[in-house]
């Protein structure tokens, strides 16, 4: 099965990803799950790694807090979107399972340090701060990275919280322009492919009905985010973002994209963060991202529903 280590800001997208991951043992070996801030500050995020985790039952797998602030801004956050914790929505209870003492950076840089290298895969569903700095800490991961594959950016769909910028690469532009750099493999999931994946309500009603302890926590989730996005989109469902980048791992071919260079804003303010796609190869840069555009929203609803069942 293939190694990897969730990047995460959890969120209830990032709560539905980590639990994909966590309900996939034969394809995905889950080394870690390491908390950055982003959605809401890092010990929220930390704290709610630690209960989905416990949730779904895997608590062999170790929790780590990373970075708490952007590279050299501040941490922009957005509890209008997943509320005062992070996690509003499912009344889950305070975790046990511990918080590691090492840093989250150093879990990266060692972990990839002592595995074969391109053996180990990054998902990153938060800012991008944690790769960025283990990139600059200890520049010889970049060649053992076997792929990173991150929700982030838009180019079709532009942006969620400028007009220009997703919220991922806009947090934390420097951290993503210096990932975006560092010549590892990565593949990217945009709004473009996360606003094709509509939580609409049938599909909520589907996860009620699993009638299990995740299902009901994961309904509580969905629902939360949904009444922001409702009124933000105006759409029959809210677009479901994280866990695109978990599917991608199980089942490419539910994702069309192509090999392009992209590039990050980090000078204008007007324009910061904002993804710069050259998705028709005009600008001679080479590439450095497969970016994807679009996802089939039917075969992921029937994925996450197959893996979700396996839960408590
Ligand atoms: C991204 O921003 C966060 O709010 C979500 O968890 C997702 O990672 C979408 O722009
Ligand atoms: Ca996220």
């Amino acid at each position: 099965s293939r190694k990897i280590i969730i990047d995460t800001d959890p969120g209830q997208d990032d709560a539905v990803a980590i639990l994909l991951a966590l309900a996939s043992p034969e394809e995905l070996d889950v080394l870690g799950v390491v908390a950055v801030a982003g959605n809401v500050g890092l010990h929220h995020n930390a704290n709610n790694a630690r209960k989905v985790v416990e949730l779904s039952g895997r608590t062999d797998v170790p929790v780590y807090a990373g970075c708490a602030r952007p590279m050299r801004r501040h941490l922009v956050t957005a509890e209008h979107v997943h509320g005062e914790t992070g996690l509003n929505g499912p009344d889950l209870p305070e975790p046990e399972l511990p918080l590691q003492d090492q840093h989250g950076v150093d879990f990266i840089i060692d972990t990839l340090m002592n595995a074969e290298p391109k053996t180990i895969t990054l998902c990153t569903l938060g800012p991008l701060t944690n790769i960025a700095m283990a990139l600059v800490k200890q520049p010889a991961i970049a060649e053992r990275i076997q792929e990173i594959v991150m929700m982030g950016g838009a180019y079709f769909e532009v942006g969620n919280i400028t007009p220009a910028a997703e919220f991922n690469i806009y947090v934390d532009p420097e951290a993503a322009d210096v990932v975006m750099r560092c010549g590892a493999p990565i593949t990217i999931l945009p709004l473009d492919v996360t606003h094709m994946i509509q939580s609409t309500p049938a599909r909520l009603d589907a996860i009620k009905a699993l009638n299990s302890k995740t299902g009901d926590a994961v309904h509580a989730m969905l629902t939360f985010s949904e009444t922001f996005d409702l009124q933000k989109y105006g759409r029959e469902g809210a677009p479901l973002h994280d866990p695109t980048v978990i599917a991608y791992l199980l089942k490419p071919e539910l994702f069309e994209g192509r090999h392009c260079n992209v590039t990050i804003e980090t000078a204008s303010e007007l324009t910061m963060g904002m993804t710069v796609v050259d998705y028709w190869h005009v600008s001679g840069r080479s590439y450095n991202a497969n970016y994807l555009r679009s996802g089939d929203a039917e075969g992921f609803y029937a994925l996450l529903m197959e893996r979700l069942a396996r839960l408590p």
